[in-house]
């Protein structure tokens, strides 16, 4: 099957449902016989314990720097060489989560922009929209790897403002995720269909 390799990022809060939403794509996607990757950031450990540490006492700058640092590595050793031998590439969380949580967090979003210019573009970047009160509600049970970046509520409402300016600044496919999961799939399957010409008769939950 010939098809052209694809970048596609899925970003929004705690609890919008993220990591199943992409990886549900992705075995929609194998079960259609594409290569795929599924990805994620923080992507190094070692860099999420820097982020942990240093995060919390010094803030919204050095998180930028560290994030950057760890998704430059990202970018050449995984996500390029993989688009190289054609994969379909999944990614939970790009550069807008940068934008979204550093730049509610305090930093500049021309500077975090800035930073992050070595970030290629995404084909299709998902935005899973839920209020802060629905996604803490669905993540009572998950475990966070940086949990103090999602202790303050209001800090979240920020996250959520700036990722709804991102959806008509720079283009992201916004998708109402306080839905079921099939619901917000077949939405993510629509999309990719409507951008790319891809998974246009894929059975989504059954139907
Ligand atoms: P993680 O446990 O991977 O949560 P999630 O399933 O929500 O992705 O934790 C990642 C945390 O890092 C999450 O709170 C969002 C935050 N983050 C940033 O603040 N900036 C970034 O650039 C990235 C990639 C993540």
């Amino acid at each position: 099957m010939r098809y052209e390799p694809l970048f596609i990022v899925f970003e929004g809060i705690d609890g919008a449902g993220k990591t199943s939403i992409a990886k549900a794509l992705v075995k929609l996607l194998n079960s259609q016989g594409f290569q795929t990757l599924y990805t994620y950031e923080p992507f190094n450990d070692e860099m999420t314990k820097l982020i942990r540490r240093y995060g919390r006492a010094l803030g919204a700058v050095i998180e930028t720097l560290l994030m950057a640092a760890d998704r430059y590595y990202h970018v050449e050793k995984v996500i390029k060489p993989a688009l190289n031998e054609g994969k379909i590439v999944i990614s939970d969380r790009y550069y807008y989560s940068s934008i979204a949580y550093q730049g509610a967090r305090g930093a500049d979003i021309q500077w975090i922009k800035t930073v992050n210019y070595f970030a290629i573009k995404p084909d299709i970047a998902f935005y899973l929209d839920v209020s802060p009160e629905v996604g803490l509600s669905r993540k009572r049970n998950g475990t966070t790897r940086i949990p103090y970046l999602e202790e303050d509520i209001k800090t979240t409402e920020k996250v959520r403002a700036i990722y709804r300016r991102l959806v008509s600044e720079e283009g992201l496919s916004e998708i109402d995720a306080s839905k079921d999961k099939c619901y917000v799939l077949r939405e993510c399957v629509k999309e990719i269909c409507r951008k790319k010409g891809l998974l246009c008769q894929a059975a989504v939950c059954g139907d």
